[in-house]
């Protein structure tokens, strides 16, 4: 270690390092309690809407009736693609996972922003808006034009949660199922400095763009250890036969030493307050949609893994029963994740804005443990 290096400390995964300040979302993992700008995470999730839930991330504070009918009508009105993004999605492979396309085609929006390099603030709201707008639509027309059907334009009357199952679909959800689809928007909102909104700090933190820092947050997001355990969720609850095979499937599970997704927290030692929520919500939907067997599998993965690792703090996290909420509004598992970064672009977005504020470049150190003063030897002696 250099001596200008005597006095830092090493902290791998960053467990035990506090990056920055912020006023987005409060996190309390012993109690579990999640308040975004001071509002706990159930009220949210009872009484306000995605949109109103950005606008307090971007503002920090809740918008007046005709604020908030602004900024959705800013909202709305930014859904739709200009034809080359369109024609972007049908070239696509119809192969393609939901969530690389997701990557390439947000940072294709970029191409066609004369402002992208504007470091304005006012700039930087406004791609936000556009990505925050436009992202639901990218992940309907992919999905349209992977099952060869045709694209159905946004609807800029309705709500994002609405419009985003009409856009899938080409139907009207039905009340009940657009507002269970703004619920989890609102829930997977913001989550403190999680890796994907790091990885976004990361790049606005070299004065980039605000595009570039949203397309390294979905690349980061995709990962199984973070948004990506979503759909590990169904996966495995798809791979597990009946109720009876439960116990024997997260038993073998826990003797190959792997992890039962939708499990565990780095910051939440006590239940994560977004499951709670989830919890009761997904056996409403579950019971409504006729997916109560899925529902009942989850609940005693649930107590078997409180039984075997509660003690360690082990709980469900937000991933566990969202996953048994998308499966009963009927969505394909694998927009799971892309249906998080949907959401997850409103608190990226806010951390970078407020980030940008008292920049400062991140970049930490290693601790080179490598060989030194080697010979180097020319490639023909080698
Ligand atoms: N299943 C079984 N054991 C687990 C699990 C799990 N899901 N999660 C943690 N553990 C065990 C782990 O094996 C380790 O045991 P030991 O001390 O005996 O070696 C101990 O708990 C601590 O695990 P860790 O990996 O050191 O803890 P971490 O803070 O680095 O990991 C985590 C947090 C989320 C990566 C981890 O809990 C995990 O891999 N969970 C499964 C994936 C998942 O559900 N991710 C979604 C996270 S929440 C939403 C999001 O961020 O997207």
């Amino acid at each position: 270690m250099s001596n200008a290096m005597q006095d830092m400390h090493i902290d791998i995964g960053l467990v035990n390092t506090i990056v920055a300040r912020s006023s987005l979302s409060f996190i309390n993992g012993e109690e579990g309690i999640l308040e975004y700008v001071g509002y706990d995470i159930d009220d949210l999730a009872r009484q306000s809407t995605f949109e109103e839930t950005t606008f307090l991330l971007w503002n920090r504070r809740l918008p007046s009736g005709n604020e908030l009918s602004d900024f959705a009508n800013q909202i709305s009105s930014n859904y739709d693609l200009s034809e080359s993004m369109w024609d972007m999605i049908v070239s696509l492979p119809r192969d393609a996972s939901p969530m690389h396309a997701l990557r390439t085609l947000t940072s294709a929006l970029s191409l066609e922003d004369p402002g992208v390099d504007d470091p304005s603030e006012e700039a930087n709201l406004r791609k936000s808006l556009v990505m925050l707008a436009k992202m639901p639509t990218l992940i309907a027309g992919f999905d349209r034009h992977r099952k060869g059907l045709d694209l159905v334009r946004p609807d800029t009357t309705a709500t994002i949660a609405d419009n985003f199952l009409y856009m899938l679909t080409g139907e009207k959800p039905t009340e009940r199922m657009a507002r269970a689809m703004d619920i989890c928007l609102i829930l997977h909102a913001d989550h403190g400095f999680n890796a994907s909104t790091f990885a976004s700090l990361v790049t606005i933190s070299t004065l980039s763009d605000m595009y570039s820092a949203v397309t390294t947050a979905i690349g980061t997001l995709k990962g199984p250890l973070h948004g990506g355990a979503n759909q590990g969720v169904m996966y495995m609850l798809q791979e597990i036969e009946s109720i009876d095979a439960v116990e024997e499937y997260v038993l073998d599970k826990f003797s190959n030493k792997e992890r039962i997704m939708g499990f565990g927290h780095r910051v939440y030692k006590a239940y994560d307050p977004r499951a709670t929520y989830l919890k009761t919500f997904a056996k409403g939907i579950a019971q409504d949609t006729g997916n109560t067997s899925l529902f009942e599998m989850s609940q005693k993965i649930e107590e078997i893994m409180d039984r075997e690792v509660g003690a360690k703090g082990i709980y469900p996290n937000v991933d566990f029963y969202s996953a048994t909420t998308y499966f009963s509004l009927g969505i394909d598992l694998d927009l799971f994740t892309p249906m998080f970064a949907m959401s997850r672009v409103s608190g990226w977005t806010a951390h970078c804005l407020e980030y940008l504020q008292e920049n400062r470049l991140i970049r930490p150190r290693c601790d080179y443990v490598g060989p030194h003063k080697q010979e180097y030897v020319s490639i023909s002696q080698r």
